[in-house]
């Protein structure tokens, strides 16, 4: 395989070949990234790439679909039986396709929703106003208290009294840059209180959630979106569940039979025709396989590791005189304010990009610069953990960070460092060919 590329598409070959060498010789910080295994790799380069499979299994709009139909029963059985959830959609092309079909089954363009400021950690699909969310429907806004016991984190009171206020059809949880876990029963107490649907995108959590490190959204959240390639280790891509499937409140109705639609029914049609067309097998396929994976007591072990190891990340980074915001984490990510360093994020991503380690900077509560430039970085332990780190050489990459970060413009440093990392890498290898 890899000569026929090699043979066939040189400058192809060579990118991903460079890729590879990135991926294998850097340290990957980005708290939204991760390494798949070799499995999932493998399901995901095959001719299911060929194949149309509009609609879901038994119900296809193409012929031919009998082994697709056993992909996907197989990778939507796994994610049930991961998320103990009654009912998914494993179609969604990415996290802001899933997200898409979230709308469309539960607002109407102009209606009212209340999501996690972009700025305190919520994503641009929560309403962004460069995003559909934000310019098809009314976003309105709860966010982290800036001082007291509980800055950097959610009060629930808050959420209360402005979801009382703007009455949303529906309440966002879920976020990018949060290290805090979310009170679901709480929040669903005040959906219920207001009428509102109650959705989570799980995206950045779902690998800690399936393996109970996090609080379980299933009983409280009336619908859970997510990617599949964070925490959760599988193929880019999104998916779609519900812990108790309910009858939909909007009085939506089946074409034909005149039924009301319960909500998993709305959400299939959000996702295929409403949002997309043909799903793409050979990603479902890696889908089935990281499910699978995700099931093995192994994963649980990598997943506590994961928050340990951000744990002590953000121990070692306090201890370095670093405001780490709301003073810790509970997940896998560490947001880092750098206010008191002197350093943007744009600067700070950029001086550590030249010594070969990946984070990205980031918008952090009460953020007096623009999201190009920055007051924070966002770390996540997700991708080096797979590789094998464990809490001690987090430290040791927190005292590599550190010296980046304090001598910005030193290029002895840079090499000195680098070559340190050269060092972790070879010890905690990664893939060891171009088609891993
Ligand atoms: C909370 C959240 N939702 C959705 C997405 C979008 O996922 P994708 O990039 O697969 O569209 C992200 C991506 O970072 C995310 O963090």
């Amino acid at each position: 395989m890899t000569s026929i590329l090699q043979q066939n598409d040189p400058d192809i070959f060579d990118a991903i070949e460079n890729e590879v060498r990135r991926q294998n010789d850097g340290l990957e910080l980005i708290a939204s990234e991760n390494f798949v295994s070799r499995t999932v790799l493998q399901a995901m380069g095959t001719a299911l790439t060929n194949k149309y499979a509009e609609g879901l299994p038994g119900k296809r709009y193409y012929g031919g679909c009998q082994y697709a139909d056993v992909v996907e029963d197989l990778a939507r059985d796994r994610a049930k039986e991961l998320f103990h959830a009654d009912w998914v959609n494993v179609q969604p092309h990415s996290g802001a396709s899933a997200n898409a079909a979230v709308y469309l089954a539960v607002m109407k363009p102009g209606e009212t929703f209340l999501g996690l400021d972009l700025s305190h950690g919520g994503h641009l699909t929560h309403g962004s106003p460069v995003n559909f969310s934000g310019i098809l429907y009314r976003a309105e806004y709860y966010g982290v208290e800036k001082e007291g016991p509980l800055a950097g984190r959610i009060d629930m009171n808050r959420v209360r009294e402005k979801a009382l206020a703007i009455r949303p059809v529906m309440i966002s949880i879920g976020a990018s840059a949060y290290s805090r876990d979310f009170d679901y029963a709480s929040f669903r107490s005040i959906a219920d209180e207001v009428g509102a649907v109650l959705w989570l995108d799980m995206a950045h959590t779902a690998g800690l959630i399936a393996t109970g490190i996090l609080n379980d959204p299933m009983e409280h959240c009336h619908i859970v979106s997510t990617t599949t390639h964070k925490t959760l280790r599988g193929p880019r891509g999104g998916m779609i569940l519900i812990g108790n499937d309910f009858e939909n409140p909007f009085g939506k109705v089946a074409p034909k039979s005149g039924r009301v639609k319960n909500m998993g029914e709305l959400l299939d049609s959000a996702v295929f025709p409403g949002t997309q067309g043909g799903p793409l097998m050979h990603v479902i396929a890696a889908k089935a396989v990281a499910f699978a994976e995700a099931l093995q007591p192994e994963f649980k072990v990598y997943s506590e590791q994961v928050v340990l190891n951000a744990a002590a990340m953000a121990e070692a980074f306090i201890e370095a005189g670093y405001q780490v915001v709301s003073g810790g984490t509970d997940n896998h990510l560490v947001l880092i304010d750098l206010r008191n360093k002197g350093l943007t994020g744009k600067e700070a991503e950029a001086a550590l990009q030249r010594a070969e380690i990946a984070v990205n900077k980031n918008m952090v509560p009460f953020d007096d610069k623009s999201p190009f430039v920055t007051s924070g970085i966002r770390l996540g332990t997700a991708a080096m953990t797979t590789r094998g780190l464990g809490e001690e050489e987090f430290r040791s990459v927190v005292a590599l960070v550190d010296r980046v970060l304090s001598n910005v413009s030193d290029e002895g440093v840079m090499s000195e460092v680098r070559l340190s990392i050269l060092e972790i890498c070879r010890r905690f290898p990664l893939y060891d060919s171009v088609l891993a």
